[in-house]
């Protein structure tokens, strides 16, 4: 149709996508048997089977299992690789990609592994694709703030890989006041920071990741219209949300795509954009989070437009690029 390829030729940027999620059944199927890891699932049919999700709980269950075959640092550079071949597919010319290194090294993998694995798939990116990038460590908010701590310091020897710190997993009852000192130290290290928050849990938790963790933007944070004050805040400090509908969709954020409130968000005036999240668990890419989000909430061209624009300026590129990008 029209509007999709429109959607296709939209010049975009992804600011929210874990690179765990985007580990397709097949590449897991693969490194399941070349690394002898087992997993619960005869067949990669069977590995699609079993995404049915009631929320974010029951699907991070699947997705740390999963995450479980990557082991070599090759393993990471092949995961890397085929998200940004995707990219190229999908018309974006830049990623801000997240990774979970406390994933990794709780069960063994070594930290400089995973970091090395993924960057040299990003400047491979960069020179072959010419797609550019940006990595952002994030802590799982599930495990305490000591662990994370640890996995600073261990990031401080890779800090020229790095643009920020992000916060992600289990939101309800790990607020963002738990990783107030961590985000302190990430700071004076010269990290930006970024967190989930409002994706599941209450808009108070997204004060808090402004307050207290001084976010640069908020992923997620569809609960935040539930705040008129917080509404005000995002609106007029310009603060971007990372809104990833088709994941909304999958872990029951929203009963159906056309109950999301992607367009009430835009049209209030706040820096939304629009992301995959996890794209191998949640049914598409950014163009299909794009394509099913336009259909159901009957999204403008320039609505779209917008929403792309929105991506670029959010981004963590410089001024220079934004000029060239919007
Ligand atoms: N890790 C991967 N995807 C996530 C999401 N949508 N929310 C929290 N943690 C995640
Ligand atoms: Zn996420």
């Amino acid at each position: 149709s029209e509007i999709r390829d429109f959607i296709k030729k939209l010049p975009k940027a992804e600011l929210h996508i874990h690179i765990e999620g985007s580990l397709e059944p097949e590449l897991m199927f693969k490194l399941s048997k070349k690394n002898a890891i087992e997993i619960p699932f005869k067949s990669v049919e069977e590995i699609r089977l079993a995404y049915k999700f009631n929320n974010l709980q029951s699907f991070l269950d699947i997705y740390y299992a999963g995450a479980a075959v990557l082991i070599t640092e090759e393993d990471f550079y092949d995961l890397t690789w085929a998200y940004l071949e995707r990219c190229k597919e999908n018309n974006v010319l830049h990623t801000e990609v997240f990774y979970d290194p406390q994933t990794h090294t709780n069960r063994g993998i070594d930290f400089d592994i995973v970091i090395n694995g993924i960057h040299r798939a990003l400047v491979d990116g960069k020179n072959k694709l010419g797609i550019s990038s940006k990595l952002i460590m994030c802590f799982l908010r599930h495990l305490d703030e000591a662990d994370a701590f640890t996995t600073l310091e261990q990031a401080s020897s890779h800090l020229d890989k790095i643009v920020a710190v992000g916060l992600d997993s289990s939101e309800i009852g790990h607020p963002p006041s738990k990783f107030e000192r961590v985000f302190e130290k990430a700071q004076s290290m010269g990290l930006l920071t970024v967190a989930h928050a409002g994706e599941e849990g209450p808009p108070a938790y997204i004060w808090e990741a402004l307050d207290l963790l001084k976010v640069s933007r908020i992923d997620h944070g569809v609960r935040a219209l539930e705040d008129e004050a917080l509404v005000t805040k995002l609106i007029t400090e310009k603060i971007p949300l990372t809104i990833c509908p088709l994941s909304n969709i999958k872990l029951c954020v929203f009963k159906k795509m056309s109950e999301h409130n992607y367009r009430k968000l835009l049209k209030k005036g706040l820096v939304v954009t629009i992301n995959s999240d996890d794209p191998a668990y949640f049914g598409g890419y950014i163009n299909q989070n794009y394509i099913e989000t336009a259909e159901a909430l009957s999204l403008s061209k320039e609505e779209l437009a917008l929403s792309a624009k929105n991506s670029f300026i959010a981004s963590f590129i410089s001024d220079e690029q934004k000029k060239i990008y919007c």
